[in-house]
């Protein structure tokens, strides 16, 4: 990408049927990667909370620790459209917090928008946030922060009043003015019926492949944790886990070893030539 990705340009690929990949990133480092790999959208996602800050879940996620990872993510990539993920209770309580909150996004991460989880419960605070100038993207489906109310992840919108509930969700973010939604583990016909009924891009996880857009968790593309676990909606491209303690071992065993440092690793009094 040589140019900055923008709202515009998501409206545009959507008209043209073009494809926007999005991926969760977490940091400087991985941002870039994303970036250099010709990512279109990152998502600094509460999901970091359970795959690199080592929470159970998302719940635990504070807005101080979601502001500091995307921050970062910003300066690991100036060309992504970076979208901050606002942690359970930073949004749900008070319209002036959630607003207040929202808005540190944008003044001090240098975030492009902020994705929040709810569907029309959440359109009072969603339409105040988007008539201040605050770019949203919506979340419905499986909503991660509801964990303990739904007593697990389940698929949203397979019995006929739930999907009815989901579109009329989705149809109400769209009217308010979010620029995405994600549709999180949603049967693929709905998410694509839902995908040609909205303005705003689609953005699908675990909802086939007729949204605009797809989002996957970076953790779980380059195999992170080490645990075995993948999602169903997932793919493992790189067993990250397995690269990473080899060559923590090899290092460890060249230390014990004496063959690391070498002469060529190490600091010298003697004067550069
Ligand atoms: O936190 C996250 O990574 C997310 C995606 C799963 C959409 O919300």
């Amino acid at each position: 990408m040589d140019k900055k990705f923008t709202v515009r340009d998501l409206a545009e690929m959507k008209a043209k049927g073009q494809k926007v990949v999005m991926l969760t990133a977490f940091d400087a480092a991985t941002a870039r990667w994303a970036q250099d790999a010709g990512i279109e959208m990152l998502l600094v996602g509460d999901s970091m909370g359970n795959t690199v800050l080592g929470y159970p879940n998302t719940l635990p996620v504070t807005l101080e620790e979601s502001l500091a990872h995307t921050a970062a993510a910003r300066r690991g990539s100036d060309k992504c459209f970076l979208v901050g993920d606002m942690p359970f209770m930073t949004y749900q309580l008070d319209i002036h917090e959630a607003v207040r909150n929202a808005g540190r996004y944008l003044k001090e991460c240098g975030a492009d928008a902020v994705k929040l989880e709810g569907g029309r419960t959440m359109l009072p605070v969603i339409k105040r946030m988007i008539e201040v100038g605050i770019p949203v993207v919506g979340h419905i489906g499986l909503c991660p922060q509801s964990v303990l109310k739904d007593g697990g992840y389940r698929v949203h919108g397979k019995a006929a009043e739930e999907r009815q509930a989901l579109i009329d969700d989705a149809l109400a973010l769209d009217a308010a003015g979010c620029c995405a939604i994600v549709l999180e583990g949603v049967p693929r016909e709905l998410a694509t019926e839902i995908t040609g009924m909205v303005r705003a891009s689609t953005i699908g996880i675990g909802a086939g492949s007729g949204t605009d857009a797809q989002v996957q968790v970076l953790a779980d593309l380059l195999g992170y944790g080490g645990d075995g676990y993948l999602p169903r909606h997932a793919k493992c491209y790189v067993n990250f886990y397995d690269l990473a303690t080899k060559a923590i071992r090899c290092y460890a065993d060249e230390v014990r070893t004496g063959a690391f440092p070498t002469d060529k690793n190490s600091s010298t009094a003697a004067p550069k030539k």
